[in-house]
C-alpha cells in the first residue's frame, strides 16, 4: 500500500478508536448467567469476526479466506485475488505469534498495531481485498442485524454501550489475533531443553541455522522484525522503500517469521520460492547440500502442530458466548 493509503487508513484508526480505553474486565451483564469478562468477549467476538464474510463487500471473502489455520494462518498461493479479482500483490503471511511483531506486513514499518492493520484488507484499495472502502456504515448495519454479535459487542465494549464500528471491530480483531500463540513446535521443546524432541538432522540443522541463519531470523519467531535486503532485488515490489520513499530501502522487507514455516508455501513477499529449498537458495547464501537437509529438518521442526490443529482458533460453530 502507498504511504499516504497507510497514513489515511492510521488516521483514521485513530479517530476511530476514539481515547476508548481497554475494557476493565466488567461484564456487561447485570443478571443471568456467569458474566463474560470484556477480555474474553472480545477475543471470541474477534474470532467469530474473523471466520466471517459479512466483513467484505460481497460477503464472499473472510480474513480466514486467506489466512487459513491449517498453513498457519497463510494459504497455499502465491497470492490472493480480492473481491474485485484484483490480483494480490504479496503472498499471504502466517499470523502465529503475530501479536509480538514489531511491525506489520512485508515492508511497512510503519504499520505498528493489528488494529491498524485490520483496517487494509477490509478498506484498503492497493490492491482492493475484502473491499469495504466507505462502507463502514454498512457493515455496522450487517453486524448489527445478528443477535450474537449484538450481545458480544456489549460485553466486549461495555465503556460505548456496544458500539459496532470499525473502531470496535478492529479491536475484537485484534483481541483475537492476540490469542494466537504458538509455543509448542518440537523446536520449542529443543529450545527448552528436550534434546530428544527433534531429530538427529534437524538438531544438526539447528546448529548450521544458528551460524548462518540466526542473525535476522533471531528469537522464539525466528525473526528479528527488522528489514534486510536480498539480492537479486525484485523489480516490481520497493518493499520498504514504497513507506519510506528513501530509495535505500528500495527491495527492504521484514525478516518473516519461521512459525510453521513447513506448511506455510509458498515463500517469499512475492510467493516466488515454492519449496524450503528454494526459499534457502533465493537468499543467494552458499549452502552444502548436507546443511541444505539439515535446515530443512529444521524448519520442519518448527511446526506448532496443537497449534494447526488448536479447535479454539478453528471457525466457531458453537453456540453464541454471550448470553
Ligand atoms: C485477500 C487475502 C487477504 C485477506 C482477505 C486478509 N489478508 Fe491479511 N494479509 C494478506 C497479505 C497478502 C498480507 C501481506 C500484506 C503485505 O505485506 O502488504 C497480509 C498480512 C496480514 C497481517 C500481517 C502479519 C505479519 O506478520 O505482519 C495481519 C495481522 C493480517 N494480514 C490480518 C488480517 C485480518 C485481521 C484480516 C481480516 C480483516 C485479513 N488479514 C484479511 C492477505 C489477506
Ligand atoms: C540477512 C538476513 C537473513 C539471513 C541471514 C537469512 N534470512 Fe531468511 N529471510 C530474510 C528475509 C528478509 C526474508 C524475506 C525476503 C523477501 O520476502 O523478499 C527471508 C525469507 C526466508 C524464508 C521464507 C519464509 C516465508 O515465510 O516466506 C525462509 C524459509 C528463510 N528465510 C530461511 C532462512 C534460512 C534457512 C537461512 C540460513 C541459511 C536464512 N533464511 C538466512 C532474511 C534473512
Amino acid at each position: 500500500m502507498t504511504l499516504r493509503g497507510a497514513a489515511a487508513l492510521l488516521v483514521a484508526a485513530a479517530a476511530l478508536a476514539g481515547g476508548v480505553i481497554a475494557g476493565s474486565g466488567r461484564g456487561a451483564a447485570a443478571e443471568g448467567p456467569p458474566a463474560l469478562s470484556a477480555e474474553a468477549a472480545m477475543a471470541a467476538l474477534g474470532r467469530r469476526l474473523f471466520y466471517d464474510g459479512d466483513l467484505s463487500i460481497d460477503g464472499s471473502m473472510a480474513c480466514s479466506t486467506c489466512h487459513g489455520q491449517r498453513h498457519g494462518f497463510a494459504e497455499g498461493n502465491r497470492a490472493h485475488p480480492g473481491v474485485t479479482d484484483e490480483p494480490g500483490r504479496r503472498n499471504v503471511q502466517t499470523l502465529a505469534n503475530v501479536g509480538r511483531r514489531k511491525s506489520l506486513t512485508w515492508g511497512d514499518e510503519t504499520l505498528r498495531t493489528l488494529e491498524a492493520q485490520a483496517l487494509v484488507p477490509m478498506f484498503g484499495d492497493n490492491p482492493v481485498e475484502m473491499g469495504m472502502k466507505g462502507q463502514e456504515a454498512e457493515l455496522a448495519r450487517r453486524l448489527g442485524t445478528n443477535a450474537c454479535y449484538v450481545r458480544l459487542f456489549r460485553a466486549a465494549f461495555p465503556e460505548t454501550g456496544g458500539r459496532i464500528d470499525a473502531g470496535t471491530v478492529t479491536r475484537a480483531l485484534g483481541a483475537f489475533q492476540r490469542t494466537l500463540v504458538s509455543d509448542d513446535a518440537p523446536a520449542d521443546h529443543y529450545a527448552r531443553g528436550r534434546r530428544d524432541a527433534v531429530s538427529d538432522t534437524a538438531r544438526a540443522g539447528a546448529a548450521v541455522f544458528g551460524r548462518d541463519c540466526a542473525s535476522c531470523h533471531a528469537g522464539p519467531d525466528f525473526t528479528d522484525d527488522r528489514f534486510h535486503r536480498l539480492e537479486p532485488v525484485d523489480p516490481r515490489d520497493r518493499g520498504l522503500g514504497e513507506v519510506t520513499g528513501r530509495s535505500a530501502d528500495d527491495g527492504r522487507f521484514r525478516t518473516p517469521s519461521l512459525r510453521n514455516v513447513a506448511v506455510s508455501a509458498p515463500y517469499f513477499h512475492d510467493g516466488s520460492a515454492s519449496t524450503l529449498a528454494d526459499a534457502i537458495r533465493r537468499h543467494g547464501l552458499r549452502v552444502s547440500a548436507p546443511d541444505e537437509a539439515a535446515l530443512i529438518a529444521w524448519m520442519e521442526a518448527m511446526t506448532d502442530r496443537s497449534f494447526i490443529a488448536n479447535p479454539g482458533f478453528a471457525y466457531p460453530d458453537g453456540p453464541c458466548e454471550a448470553a
